[in-house]
């Protein structure tokens, strides 16, 4: 699905990421943990192609396309998806008129409505958000189930989530993972924590660790938990 070959990245001439070679598949849910500035948020926007981070060695290829010079909007297009770290509000937009927007007329407005408020009820949104300007008045865990609402209607192939579960109390949590088992199947997830809080609901098939740009570590969900007794030192 996803392949990063040797890729180094700069963010305004500091060199953060150093030649990380990973390969993401398909159907399988991968979670990324490392210490604060270890460079987890950096990848996850140079997968998405944010100009900062600059590209400075390597490649990354996706479903054998090499994305590597591709714009943001066509890796989106591809069905690249990355959720912020922070999910930012949009004034006077509601996540109706995002949505018509992103989908450019390949549903019927009806119907892309009907849609999403369904996913909105799986995912336990409250009716009068959807209404509101995007997250306008939205709490952390609003936002973030707001954003994975976003994935489930735009169905990208490969989804981002960065921090994940920071600012999302556990029935949000319990909510978000349920969504991500049921919806598995042909999609990569790639969650960004420094918690093993979201382990609790959803198995992992792979735990990455990075530190100084870096994968230093792989195993399964009980790295994570070795991880949480004894922290990054150890590693
Ligand atoms: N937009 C930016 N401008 C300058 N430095 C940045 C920027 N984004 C990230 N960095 C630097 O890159 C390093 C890695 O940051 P980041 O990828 O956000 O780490 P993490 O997400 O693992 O906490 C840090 O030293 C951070 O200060
Ligand atoms: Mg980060």
């Amino acid at each position: 699905m996803l392949e990063l070959k040797n890729l180094t990245i700069n963010v305004s001439d500091k060199k953060i990421i150093r030649n990380l070679n990973l390969k993401l598949e398909k159907n399988k849910i991968y979670v990324l943990m490392g210490p604060n500035g270890s460079g987890k948020s950096t990848l996850a926007m140079s997968i998405a192609g944010h100009p900062l981070y600059l590209i400075k060695k390597g490649k990354i290829i996706f479903n054998e396309k090499n994305i590597t010079k591709a714009s943001p909007d066509e890796r989106s297009q591809s069905g690249i998806f990355l959720s912020f770290q922070s999910p930012l509000s949009l004034s006077g937009v509601s996540i109706y008129s995002l949505l018509r927007t992103a989908i450019a007329g390949r549903k019927d407005p009806l119907a892309l409505r009907e849609e999403i408020e369904k996913t909105a009820k799986l995912l336990k949104i409250k009716k009068e958000l959807l209404d509101r300007s995007l997250n306008e008045g939205a709490s952390g865990g609003e936002r973030k189930k707001i954003e994975l609402l976003q994935a489930a209607i735009l169905d990208p192939k490969f989804i981002i989530f960065d921090e994940i579960d920071t600012g999302v109390d556990i029935d949000a949590l319990k909510t978000i993972a349920q969504f991500m088992e049921k919806n598995k199947k042909g999609k990569t997830y790639l969650l960004i924590t420094h918690y093993n809080r979201i382990l609790k609901y959803v198995k992992p098939d792979v735990v990455l660790v990075m530190m100084e740009g870096k994968i230093v570590k792989r195993g399964n969900y009980k790295l994570a938990e070795e991880i949480e007794k004894n922290g990054y030192e150890k590693i």
